[in-house]
This record gives C-alpha cells, sequence and structure tokens, in this order.
C-alpha cells in the first residue's frame, strides 16, 4: 500500500488538476492504476449494491462484486441485512453461484461448507474427521451494510465511516427535488456494457456541455444554456437542467462517490439509481435501477425508460470514442472548459486524492 502511495502522488498532478487539466491518459488504461482503484476506492468506499425488494423476506439474497470482491447480500432470519465476501473459507471458492435467489444457509456448491445467514459456519462435510475443527473461527467476511430508502449500500472497509458522512446533504436535497421513497417502487433493471474506464463512464455524466452537440432530443426539452453545476459538497455534485418553458421545473442529478449516479425527473419524480461497475482498465458496466412512484402510469414509465435508454446509448458512443482517443497516446490529457465542466474535476479530485492517499 505504502509503494502505491508513492507511485500516484505527483504534485504536478495535483496542481495540474487545479488549473482545469484532466488526469494523465494513461490513468484510463493502465492496468496497475486500475488494481490501485480497486484497492484504494472500490474496497474501501461506500458502494449501492441493490435494493431492499431484492431481499425482501429472511433467506433471499442477491451477489455483485465491488471492484473485484464477490459479494452476497442476504436478508437473515432476524430480518437485518447483511453482506459477506462471497469467498469460502474453505479454498476459496465463491460460496453462491447465482444471481440470486432465496435460501435458508449458504452452502458453498465446491465441497458443501454451509453457512448461516449470519455468515458463520454451520456445518462441513467430514467435520468430525477433522480433531479441533474451529468452526467459530471460520466465519464469512461481514461488510458493512446501511440503507437510505430502499437503496442498500455496502462497505468491504473494516475502518468504515457511516454512510451519513458521505452521503451528507444529498437525502435533504432529494427531499427538497420532491423524492418519496416511501411511495416509489423498483419496476425495471437496464444493464449496459460500455468499452470504456468507468472514469470515462462518470465524467459524461459529470457534465452537460455534450448535451447540444450529442443530445439533440434532450435538447429540445432541456434549456441546456441554464444548465447548473454544484460542486461545493465534499463527496457528491448535483446538476439541474431546467425544462424550456416550464420555469420551475427541472431535471435534477447527482454524483455520490465513487461511482453512483442519480437521476430525477417528472413530477413527482421518478429515480435513476445508475452505478458504473469497474470491469477492468477499459471496461465497464452501468446498471440502472428505475424507480417510480407508485401512481406513474404505463405510458409515463415507458416514455421515461425509453428517453433514458435514447440518452444512454449516445452517451455510450461517447464514452467508447473518449476510451480509443486516450489510449492512443496522442495526448497526455484533456483541457477542461471550467465554467460547464468542474463536475468533471470535482471528480476527478477525488480520485487523485484516493489514489494519491493524501
Ligand atoms: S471451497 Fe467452499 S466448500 Fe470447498
Ligand atoms: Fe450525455
Amino acid at each position: 500500500m505504502a509503494m502505491e502511495s508513492k507511485t500516484y502522488t505527483d504534485a504536478a498532478i495535483a496542481s495540474a488538476l487545479e488549473r482545469g487539466d484532466t488526469l494523465p491518459a494513461r490513468w484510463y488504461v493502465d492496468a496497475n492504476v486500475f488494481q490501485a482503484e480497486k484497492e484504494r476506492i472500490f474496497h474501501r468506499a461506500w458502494q449501492y449494491v441493490g435494493h431492499t425488494g431484492q431481499v425482501a423476506s429472511a433467506g433471499d439474497f442477491f451477489t455483485t462484486r465491488l471492484g473485484d470482491l464477490p459479494v452476497v447480500i442476504v436478508r437473515d432470519t432476524g430480518g437485518a441485512i447483511r453482506a459477506f465476501a462471497n469467498v469460502c473459507r474453505h479454498r476459496g471458492s465463491e460460496v453462491v453461484l447465482e444471481c440470486a435467489g432465496s435460501r435458508k444457509t449458504l452452502q458453498c456448491h465446491y465441497h458443501g461448507w454451509t453457512y448461516n445467514l449470519d455468515g458463520s459456519l454451520r456445518a462441513a462435510p467430514r467435520e468430525n474427521e477433522q480433531p479441533a475443527f474451529a468452526k467459530e473461527t471460520l466465519s464469512l467476511a461481514a461488510f458493512a451494510v446501511e440503507t437510505w430508502g430502499p437503496l442498500i449500500f455496502v462497505n468491504p472497509s473494516s475502518a468504515a465511516s457511516p454512510l451519513r458522512d458521505v452521503i451528507g446533504e444529498l437525502p435533504g436535497i432529494f427531499e427538497h427535488a420532491g423524492v418519496d421513497f416511501a411511495q416509489m417502487r423498483m419496476l425495471r433493471r437496464d444493464v449496459y456494457e460500455i468499452a470504456a474506464n468507468w472514469k470515462i463512464v462518470v465524467e459524461n455524466f459529470n457534465e452537460c456541455y455534450h448535451c447540444p452537440i450529442a443530445h439533440p432530443k434532450f435538447s429540445e426539452v432541456i434549456d441546456t444554456d441554464a444548465y447548473r453545476v454544484e460542486t461545493d459538497y465534499e463527496y457528491f455534485s448535483t446538476y439541474y437542467g431546467p425544462i424550456l418553458g416550464s420555469p420551475g421545473n427541472g431535471v435534477n442529478y447527482a454524483t455520490l462517490w465513487p461511482n453512483l449516479l442519480f437521476s430525477l425527473y417528472g413530477n413527482p419524480p421518478n429515480l435513476q439509481a445508475i452505478s458504473v461497475v469497474p470491469i477492468d482498465a477499459e471496461h465497464s458496466r452501468q446498471v440502472v435501477d428505475h424507480f417510480f412512484a407508485a401512481d406513474a402510469s404505463e405510458a409515463q414509465i415507458r416514455n421515461d425508460v425509453e428517453f433514458s435508454d435514447l440518452v444512454t446509448r449516445e452517451d455510450i458512443v461517447l464514452c467508447e470514442s473518449v476510451q480509443r482517443g486516450l489510449r492512443s497516446g496522442a495526448i497526455e490529457h484533456g483541457k477542461l472548459m471550467l465554467s460547464r465542466e468542474r463536475g468533471i474535476q470535482h471528480f476527478q479530485k477525488l480520485v487523485y486524492r484516493f489514489l494519491s492517499g493524501e
């Protein structure tokens, strides 16, 4: 870890970010940088993994990955939501292979070591043949879990600070925008595979400078001249796009460190929780969870999902194009248009801060 701090601490990069240069192009391609991001960001940060509807009853579970760390989230018999490393204490297989389901225990698919829903080892085949088999020392590694409304967050760090330290004023901002989690249901998940580094996908979300050029339909609806960017918060930034000809109405966006994007639209607003999952240095997966108010009409849901899919596909073309350009080595870094792209600078400073350990 100390070695990495040295590698990615560079006063020249820190001051370049202040000036509005972007992170070095090679940080979007380099497998060593990606490895450092997994260890220093994705193994330490609070990350959205899914929603409470996925673990409605005791025994319900789903699996995911934080960086390359396999995780299983389960509702235990006492009603608590738990998260464990989905890695067997026997020989290291993933315990659960399925994406989701319901079980009374977590039995490893390899040799059948069986864990209780609280992560403790309940039984291992032939355990009576092995003297002093200390089951109590062989529980699954447990991770911090917290919820915000229906959203479940997991932090794999043993030194995790509370989720509220990261989300800060964001719940209040959402409430002010009219979000009422109690009235919302998760209706749909869309998954997009993107041939671009996860940072490119987040950065693309953090500016609407590209909207007039790259999103013609969006720009017929949203006043992109009046688009507002707010970067005064530590771990998130917020965005507001007024609707043309409809004063007081607009679309709210937010980006929460490290990889969660929110989109709030409609009145009362529907919410998208969009996680940008890092796959490798040049690939990511965008998972879009659509939450709608209980009284949203079928037509509204269809329109919103279609519009969001159109804009997402336009964005993917942009992100993959940036990846090819940054990979080429033709430029060492980019140059931000700060009046419009402060959200990118805000995000990149956090990336630098975590990779440098400063
Ligand atoms: S690796 Fe899980 S039981 Fe052997
Ligand atoms: Fe876009």
